[in-house]
């Protein structure tokens, strides 16, 4: 068969391979993937069939029906993987953010009843179809800074049947676009209003009238928040061997706020993800590594101690030091993060937690595919992998995160379909 679609001139083609498929780049691994200079990506329909210098180009796999796409010199790489995002919700925080910037903190606000509850009274209160209609332009705004697999967790029903409608309305999200779209059940964010104090009893709710019900197939992972005002360490542990048991992979936003333990208990797991981990010690990261073999990535998350006007970032460069490896997200959500602008993160990356530009970009593709589960077919470009491009406006890997807030993206590629800005 024929190439059905070419990218050629690019002037810098990010592979984001290193030869190492079956883990998540650690290390030195995690700058050390193979850049190739002047190259170009071939696909035939949705899959990546060839790449290489131009020089070795082969013209006569080219047909007038294959699409041409030149990138004049400019970088490409792999679509970004955005591996987590609150992506559906009702409402808006923007009230709440007036309160921060006079100095209430984020646990003050949960604790009054606002914060994440405030986002759940919008929530229930709206349709399924308002919910759809937010999450598609929020899918839209994604796609259009490079996005082109996405992670969208629950959590903003918190009682059986608004939890299992949002996870319907993600599903649905991302059946009716191009951006893929990875659920992930997050009933266990707070305990819903009705277990006011009683966050066991939530737990087991969930795990008795929600996860049962759940398909891993449709549904692959299950998510807890463990921190005050959330859950503890104990009822963490059970709570996800319960899911582990029902073949769910596991994932738990811990350690953002207060050391408690939560990512190291949920690594012991298998956890394939750790998320946040702002107070996470280096010491910390070092155990999580060995007890996970590597396995489980820390997500680190930017923008979020940058939006709570927090001072205490992730100390990336140690978690690299010390062989964790690492992927870098938005958190997209109404209350910590409502930015859609993983390229921001890259740079907050570099400023503030101590990661080079390279390694920024490998933790926005390879590693976050890894934290998802979509390593086989997204994060890197390699034959057989899913001809998921981006076109960027910049000349080298370098610059990416230089010009800060700007959105890089020139052309965006899914599944070997040139989509429209
Ligand atoms: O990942 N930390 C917990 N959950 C979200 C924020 C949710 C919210 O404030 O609405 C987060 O930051
Ligand atoms: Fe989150």
């Amino acid at each position: 068969m024929a190439y059905t679609l070419l990218v050629r001139n690019c002037g810098e083609l990010l592979t984001m391979d290193t030869g190492r498929p079956n883990e998540p780049l650690r290390g030195r691994a995690l700058r050390d993937w193979h850049s190739i200079p002047n190259g170009y990506v071939a696909c035939e329909q949705d899959r990546i069939v060839a790449l290489g210098p131009m020089a070795e180009l082969d013209t006569t796999q080219l047909t007038p029906a294959t699409t041409l796409v030149d990138a004049a010199g400019q970088v490409v790489l792999p679509g970004l993987v955005e591996c987590h995002t609150h992506l559906v919700f009702g409402g808006n925080r923007a009230g709440e953010f007036q309160r921060k910037l006079q100095g209430e903190s984020y646990l003050d606000i949960l604790a009054g009843g606002g914060g994440i509850l405030s986002t759940v009274r919008a929530t229930r209160a709206a349709t399924p179809e308002a919910l759809l209609d937010r999450a598609l332009h929020h899918l839209a705004g994604f796609r259009r800074y490079g996005v082109t697999t996405l992670e969208a967790k629950s959590g903003y029903g918190l009682d059986a049947e608004t939890e299992l409608c949002l996870l319907e309305v993600a599903r649905a999200a991302g059946r009716q676009q191009p951006v893929r779209v990875v659920p992930t059940f997050l009933g266990a964010h707070v305990p819903g209003p009705e277990y006011h104090g009683r966050p066991t009893e939530y737990l087991d709710m969930l795990a008795t009238e929600v996860l049962p019900h759940l398909n891993p197939a449709a549904v692959p992972f299950v998510d807890i928040f463990c921190e005050q005002g959330a859950f503890s360490v104990a009822d963490a542990r059970r709570y996800l061997t319960r899911a582990r048991e029902l073949g769910f992979g596991l994932k738990i936003h811990a350690e953002q706020l207060h050391e408690l333990g939560g990512c190291e208990m949920a690594a012991a797991l298998g956890a394939v993800s750790i998320d946040h981990c702002d107070y996470l010690s280096p010491a910390g990261a070092a155990r999580v590594a060995a007890v996970s073999g590597g396995r489980t990535v820390a997500v680190l998350l930017p923008l979020v101690p940058l939006f709570l006007r927090q001072e205490q970032y992730a100390p990336g460069r140690a978690f690299i030091e010390a062989g964790l490896p690492v992927a870098l997200s938005t958190d997209f959500n109404p209350g910590s993060c409502p930015s859609k602008n993983l390229w921001l993160a890259v740079s907050v990356a570099c400023l503030k937690m101590g990661f080079t530009p390279r390694e920024a970009l490998a933790a926005v593709t390879c590693n976050a595919a890894w934290a998802i589960g979509q390593q086989q077919e997204c994060g890197s470009l390699a034959r057989g992998k899913r001809a998921d491009l981006l076109v960027l406006n910049v000349p080298t890997a370098e610059e990416i995160p230089y010009w800060l807030g700007e959105n890089p993206v020139q052309q965006v590629i899914i599944g070997g379909q040139l989509q429209s800005a």
